[in-house]
């Protein structure tokens, strides 16, 4: 049981009825709490739980339409986010509780504060690590339009300039990424046919990759809805059209790709976690037709040419920048 989860039951007769779980890990929480319902917007967490519990969790950037009497945010790592999600949730809580969860070193003394903009908050529990902190909404705010949080800038290109839309949580909100930046400028000569831009994030590379490649049909792979949103309004913003996928990790696409490109994943939470990444590497020959190729850009200190190598082909180093590199691999044809 995650240690929030554990903090919670502590608590349990505060979470006996139609309590909403909001950003609830995938662990035995839904069945301690049978009237309890889940609101993910992790896509793996959320497959998880509806295999387990079928129809108890809801995947997406909004509440469930389902009654709650009450609701428990989980902490995530943005501190936007948490604004967004908080308001989200008092939204549906005129004159009831609202609670946050989360770990002390993931910083839930300082979201607490976030929280009086509701009412006076109050620490009910301190234990595994973590806190539990409760509000009784006394003003209902307005329902959130998850749009207006976005942050737009423009890319100026040589083939003219790409707007980018980012949302509350999502990886480089407002800004480009400096190992994103190098990578644009290294997708020249991608074999034809689907491409794949993997951890699309705000869909910087794959609304390039669309304008580069206008005939390759283009999909995009976030395991995170507000990522998926992200990208659905960069597209939007350029007139340019994708399949979205929800996934957690490369098993999630397609096969027969021409190509995979991306800025894949290496932070989780307050976690370092390189899975996403390592599987990745590990398994793109079998999602890349014969003399499809992979093309990413990573960390120059982290040890993916060997794992590559191992995996798919020669990997060729194409660029490197401020501690980033480009690499290239082709599966065999
Ligand atoms: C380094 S960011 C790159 C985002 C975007 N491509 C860019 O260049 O700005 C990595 C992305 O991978 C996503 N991600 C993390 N774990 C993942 C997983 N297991 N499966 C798919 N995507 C994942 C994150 O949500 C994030 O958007």
């Amino acid at each position: 049981m995650d240690p929030r989860s554990e903090v919670l039951l502590r608590q349990a007769e505060l979470f006996t009825g139609q309590v909403l779980l909001a950003g609830l890990p995938a662990d035995d929480l839904l069945a301690a709490l049978p009237d309890a319902i889940g609101w993910s917007w992790h896509a793996g967490e959320q497959a998880t739980l509806q295999a387990r519990f079928p129809e108890r969790s809801r995947f997406g950037t909004t509440p469930p339409e389902t009654p709650f009497e009450t609701a428990v945010l989980f902490l995530p790592k943005s501190r936007e986010l948490t604004d967004y999600l908080l308001q989200a949730l008092a939204a549906r809580l005129a004159g009831k509780s609202l609670y946050l969860v989360g770990e002390k070193r993931a910083g839930v003394e300082r979201a607490a504060k976030q929280l009086a903009t509701y009412g006076t908050p109050r620490k009910l529990d301190s234990a595994r690590h973590c806190q539990l902190w409760q509000v009784q909404v006394e003003q209902a705010p307005a329902v959130p339009v998850l749009e207006d949080l976005a942050q737009r800038y423009e890319l100026p290109l040589a083939d003219g300039p790409l707007q980018v839309v980012t949302l509350p949580g999502v990886f480089s909100h407002g800004r480009l990424d400096a190992g994103s930046a190098l990578l644009l400028e290294h997708l020249d000569d991608l074999p034809a046919g689907p491409l794949l831009d993997f951890g699309c994030g705000a869909g910087v590379l794959g609304a390039v990759l669309k304008r580069r490649y206008p005939a390759s049909p283009l999909l995009m792979l976030d395991v995170d809805a507000f990522a998926l949103a992200s990208s659905r309004l960069t597209l939007a913003a350029n007139g340019l059209d994708a399949e979205l996928i929800a996934g957690d990790g490369i098993h999630a696409a397609p096969t027969g790709l021409a190509a995979i490109v991306s800025n894949p994943p290496f932070h989780q939470g307050v976690h370092t976690d390189y899975q996403a990444s390592e599987t990745l590497l590990r398994d793109a020959a079998r999602f890349l037709r014969p003399g499809g190729e992979l093309r990413l850009v990573a960390n120059s200190f982290l040890k993916y040419p060997p794992l590559i190598e191992q995996h798919l082909g020669p990997c060729a180093t194409l660029a490197e920048r401020q501690g980033f590199r480009i690499y290239r691999a082709r599966r065999s044809s």
